[in-house]
């Protein structure tokens, strides 16, 4: 066989799903807890002090965590991110990243956190081979930051994190993501711009998503992009920039004067399913092909039943082969929703 023939034998084995789209990203939920109670996510009228979390032994391991991750990049992942509720909440949590660091095949392994507890672990996580870091930072007005973590987090906490993140010199750098709302901080995103212009810190505004089903999202509290790049291009000017890849979540922009870029996430007014090429693991080893997904596949169970290798792979490309999700561009297409999503916290965004 020529090594071109090997090349394309090597690429038809990876699946495609119904849409002709490769699976590159695996996003890992490690912990379905939270310290914060943002009311888009986990409203405490919900998540109080009655609500069952998951036990230790119903979280997937670090073992099957790894063994799930390394199968999956056998099927064309490259991209890995941890997230929560609070990833930072699972304990050792640098071990795991320094497993998946050593799997073939992984190019780029992310974490998403509220950064609360991240000035006490970034310079670990960066060691066991972490390569990049995003941050939630809704706001920068103190009182509103409390009130948007649902009375539990302090904003100087968070801007710690950030600090600790930047020094600890993630080699692909460090993202902060802004859920505006309107009416809400909307009033604060210029404020935002102007504190990391030119730090080499990456603000990526959100559009507040209709994700899980016990935030009250009404389309009205949708701040659309396209009024926020005209805001801030009106003081700033801004250049938009092409992909870093295809299907890439947010939309690039560059400040004319150099002072770096920021990005706007616009699930619902730009949707980005056509090229969608993410897979959701929740922390009980639930497989989710969208964000938006009513419905999961169970690895939990095959794995601590002894599910070969083969077995369990052959179930990743079953799955993936049946996916035919596009569920942003079918709300704005306005078709129905699905009945029971996922909840936020479980596959972290
Ligand atoms: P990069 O690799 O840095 O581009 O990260 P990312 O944007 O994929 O991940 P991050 O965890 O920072 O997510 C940012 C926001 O985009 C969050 O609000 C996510 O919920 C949202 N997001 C990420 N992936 C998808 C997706 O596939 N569909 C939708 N609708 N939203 C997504
Ligand atoms: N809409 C948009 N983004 C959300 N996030 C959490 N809930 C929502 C929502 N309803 C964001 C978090 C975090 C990222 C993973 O998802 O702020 O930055
Ligand atoms: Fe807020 Fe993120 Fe925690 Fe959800 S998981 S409550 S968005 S900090
Ligand atoms: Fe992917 Fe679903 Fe988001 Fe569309 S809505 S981009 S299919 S996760």
């Amino acid at each position: 066989m020529s090594a071109i023939d090997a090349v394309s034998e090597l690429t038809e084995a990876l699946p495609r799903d119904q849409r002709g789209r490769p699976l590159h990203d695996l996003r890992i939920s490690v912990m379905d807890r939270c310290n914060f109670r943002c009311p888009y996510c986990m409203p405490e009228a919900t998540y109080g002090e009655h609500f069952t979390f998951l036990r230790n032994d119903e979280r997937l391991s670090f073992d099957e965590i790894e063994r799930l991750c390394r199968l999956a990049a056998s099927l064309g992942v490259s991209k890995l991110r941890l997230t929560g509720g609070e990833p930072l909440l699972r304990p050792q949590l640098a071990e795991l990243v320094a497993r998946l660091r050593r799997l073939n095949g992984i190019t780029d392994l992310a974490l998403t956190t509220n950064g609360v507890l991240l000035a006490r672990h970034a310079t670990e996580l960066r060691e066991a081979g972490l390569d990049r870091v995003t941050i939630s930072l809704d706001t920068l007005d103190p009182a509103l930051f409390h009130r948007m973590s649902g009375g539990r987090g302090a904003l100087d906490d968070v801007l710690a994190g950030v600090e600790a993140a930047q020094a600890a010199g993630f080699p692909n750098g460090v993202k902060l993501n802004t859920v505006v709302q309107r009416g809400v901080n909307e009033h604060t995103v210029t404020d935002l711009v102007e504190r990391f212009r030119g730090t080499g810190i990456v603000v990526r505004f959100i559009e507040y998503m209709d994700v899980g089903n016990r935030n009250d999202w009404r389309r009205e509290a949708v701040v659309p992009s396209q009024e926020l790049v005209q805001r801030i291009h009106d003081r700033w000017p801004l250049r938009a920039v092409p992909p870093k890849y295809p299907g890439e979540v947010a939309t690039r922009y560059r400040f004319e004067d150099g002072a770096g870029e920021i990005g706007m996430i616009s699930s619902i007014s730009q949707p980005f399913c056509g090229g969608c090429s993410r897979a959701r693991l929740s922390s009980e080893g639930m497989l989710y092909t969208c964000l938006f997904a009513d419905h999961g596949t169970d690895l939990r169970h095959p794995l601590r039943q002894g599910a070969s290798d083969d077995e369990l792979t052959r179930l990743l490309r079953d799955v993936w082969l049946r996916r035919n999700d596009r569920y942003s561009e079918e709300r704005a297409e306005r078709h129905s929703k699905p009945s029971h999503k996922i909840e936020m916290h479980y596959i972290g965004g």
